[in-house]
């Protein structure tokens, strides 16, 4: 039986459109955990912890309330985010959290935190869990492994659409730049770095819209169903 599914990769690779449709036809949980790295990086951004204070960032994580609650307003969101009881949805997506997240998630105390928490929602079942270390580390005995890529400019004209949508005044340059820089700190930090899992299957999302990734993420799950029931 499938029950527990991992889809890792980096920035705007499509882990998050790919998870949250296979969640809906499989009616699985969802569960973005990029949601908690940006976060802490928020609460910390706004209660002027220095992000290079790693035992101050450690401390944060280990105390942050974080909710994520079905959406309560019909304004695009998927879910709620709450961080100790406040809506914080659309903060955590502000372009000052993804220029610092890489570096908060690059300290040993930070992710220790937050994995535990996430190990143990994955290990209910009947979940899809999306980021950058799924199947690597928090849920290694994942029934199906995606792992998926995109060049970094397809992946950057993508968020940078994000951004105009959301009426945020950013260059295509300096996304491409930010993101350049957080593949980077992600794929070469010391504890569970941005890599595939050994069993993971890679999808790459370049030239291929998302009903045709979410075909190629079907056939694999009915791939590896029959290979469960033979
Ligand atoms: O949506 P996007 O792909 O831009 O990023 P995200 O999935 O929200 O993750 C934001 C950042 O959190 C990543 O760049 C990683 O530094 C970190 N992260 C991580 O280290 N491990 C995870 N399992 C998920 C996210």
């Amino acid at each position: 039986m499938i029950d527990k599914i991992a889809i890792d990769g980096p920035a705007a690779s499509g882990k998050t459109t790919l998870a949250k449709l296979l969640a809906e036809e499989l009616d699985f949980l969802f569960f973005d955990t990029g949601v908690m790295y940006r976060a802490v990086t928020l609460a910390a951004l706004q209660n002027n912890t220095p992000i290079e204070d790693e035992s101050a960032i450690t401390a944060l994580a280990q105390k942050l309330q974080i909710d994520v609650r079905p959406p309560s307003k019909d304004d695009g969101r998927s879910d709620d985010v709450l961080i100790d009881g406040i809506d914080q949805t659309w903060a955590i997506r502000q372009p000052e959290v993804d220029s610092r997240v890489s570096e908060v998630s690059a300290y040993a105390g930070v992710r220790k935190a937050l994995s535990e928490q996430q190990r143990r929602i994955g290990m209910r079942g009947m979940v899809v869990m999306a980021g950058r270390d799924i199947g690597t580390v928090i849920l290694p005995e994942a029934d199906l492994k995606i792992y998926l890529v995109a060049s970094v400019e397809e992946r950057a004209r993508r968020r940078h659409k994000e951004c105009i949508e959301r009426g945020e005044n950013m260059t295509y340059e300096s996304v491409l730049e930010g993101m350049r820089m957080r593949d980077e700190i992600d794929s070469t930090r010391e504890v569970a770095p941005l890599q595939p899992a050994e069993d993971a299957v890679i999808l790459d999302s370049d030239d291929k819209d998302i009903a045709t990734v979410f075909e190629a993420a079907m056939s694999l799950m009915n791939g590896a169903r029959k290979t469960d029931s033979d």
